[in-house]
């Protein structure tokens, strides 16, 4: 087990005025660095020189304390629940804007006027076709594969087709940026359209030029031989705003993976399935699905959700879509994502008893002592699996959904690192815990 080294080591920041330091005192010196502001006044200590001033690392597991670059694409106040896109409030692009305009936003850093928007869209509509040699790569994948593994898969295949795109080269790579964005962007949802209805044994439907992008995925997914998919009750609105919500959150897991993976000078395309392999896991975008298996088990049991809050807090269970690293507070998508599934639900004339076991989970572990002193409030995932679920999406498919979504956000990370002309790898350092040197034992002396 590390222990810290408490006595050596004091940190002490020192806050001026006019230049802010701080001076980290190790054993008898004192070595002073910068402390850098972000433009919401938020601080760091610029260590980037400490180890070859002082042979020193600084330790963070999981980096709660850490931050791993400066970027200009998304703010977070988690203590206050804040959450902005390009410095537009997530409650205000949710009020009036839309997916397409929102991933607009994200990448290139402003909204887009009439012109950018009607050019992006078309970038985005002309591209949604899947050249047919790839439909035979589906082929390939049992029917028992996780969507999440196939999309990953496709996304680094898609490249293959691209070479141009996807070079390893930066300056060529950069060159076709604006291309790759919009292909991906819009093959992604075919991709993931596709993968549900390999896994469904039903033949792959093609894109319609005429609709938008929500409309045009769940057409895709739902659209059965000689019957089109039908709108009904605002749901192709609900997945837009599902997937713009999920647009872009800072430097999540995910988004950190593929920062990590663009730090080596490997490509767009390889960059985002390295995001979608991050993305798949419960505590991250996986956490969608766990919340409705979650409901779905409580509900089988015959609970109404007490006896599951005293098993999360006696640490049995965890509590899904509860929690998040940044947020301390309520997460205002979970917010926005709460009072839409109301309306969509009443719409739709469904009475969903999951929904109820969920709004009841919310109230216990809001007054919950446990909870309130952990800070641990509902998160995007906890009602956006009950808006999936009332769209027919099957719950395997919903971090393929996240997935879709949290594209924007990872090409516009990509596209930062790799036009920031900091060409530092990512390569975090250790502290080794293993065995000191020994010999090698001939196996016959081994015990
Ligand atoms: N249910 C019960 N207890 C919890 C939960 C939960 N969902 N989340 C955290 N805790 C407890 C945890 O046991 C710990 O207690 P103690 O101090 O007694 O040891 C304390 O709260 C701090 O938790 P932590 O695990 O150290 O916090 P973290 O910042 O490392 O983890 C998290 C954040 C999101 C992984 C975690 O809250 C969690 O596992 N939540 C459930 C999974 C989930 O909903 N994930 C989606 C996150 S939002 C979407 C996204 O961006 O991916």
């Amino acid at each position: 087990m590390l222990k810290p080294h408490v006595k050596a080591v004091q940190l002490k920041a020192s806050f001026k005025h006019m230049e802010k330091t701080a001076s980290i005192h190790i054993e008898d010196k004192v070595y002073t660095y910068p402390v850098i502001t972000g433009t919401e006044g938020e601080h760091a200590i610029d260590v980037r020189r400490l180890r070859k001033d002082s042979g020193f690392i600084t330790f963070d597991e999981g980096f709660a304390n850490t931050g791993s670059c400066e970027s200009a694409i998304t703010f977070i106040d988690g203590e206050k629940g804040i959450l902005r896109n390009r410095g537009y409030p997530i409650e205000e692009l949710a009020k009036h804007s839309g997916f397409l305009e929102v991933a607009y936003l994200i990448i290139y850093g402003e909204l887009p006027t009439r012109e950018q928007s009607s050019e992006f869209r078309a970038k985005v509509t002309e591209n949604t076709a899947i050249h047919t040699n790839m439909h035979a790569l589906f082929d390939g994948f049992p029917s028992s594969s996780n969507p999440m593994a196939i999309l990953s898969s496709m996304l680094n295949a898609l490249g293959c087709y691209y070479p141009e795109m996807a070079s390893n080269n930066r300056e060529q790579d950069l060159e076709h940026f604006d291309n790759a964005a919009a292909l991906l962007i819009s093959k992604v949802r075919t991709l993931a359209a596709m993968a549900y209805r390999k896994e469904m044994g039903l033949p792959f439907v093609y894109p319609k030029h005429d609709l938008r992008y929500a409309a045009n995925f769940l057409h895709m997914m739902f659209t059965e031989p000689y019957k089109p998919f039908e709108d009904h009750a605002g749901l192709t609105e609900a997945i837009d705003l599902f997937l713009l919500l999920h647009a872009d959150h800072e430097q999540n897991c995910s988004t950190s993976t593929v920062r990590m993976v663009a730090s080596s000078g490997a490509n767009l395309f390889a960059s985002v399935a390295a995001g979608v392999c991050a993305l798949w896991g419960p505590l991250h975008g996986g956490a969608n699905t766990q919340v409705i298996r979650m409901l779905e088990a409580i509900h089988r049991d015959g609970d109404d959700g007490s006896r599951f809050i005293e098993s999360a807090k006696a640490g049995k269970s965890r509590l899904m879509g509860f929690g998040h690293r940044v947020y301390k507070n309520y997460d205002p998508r979970a917010k926005i994502i709460g009072e839409t599934v109301e309306k969509v639900l009443s719409k739709l004339g469904v009475d969903d008893p999951l929904l109820d076991i969920a709004r009841h989970l919310e109230q216990a572990a809001l007054n919950d002592p446990y909870f309130v002193e952990r800070k641990l409030y509902p998160n995007v995932d906890f009602y956006s699996g009950m808006i999936l679920r009332a769209a027919g999406i099957p719950v395997e498919m919903f971090t393929v959904l996240f997935a879709i979504g949290r594209l924007p956000g990872w090409i516009a990370n990509w596209h930062e690192i790799a036009t920031s002309g900091n060409t530092k790898i990512h390569r975090p350092r250790q502290i080794y815990t293993g065995p000191n040197e020994r010999h090698f034992v001939p196996i016959e002396e081994r015990g």
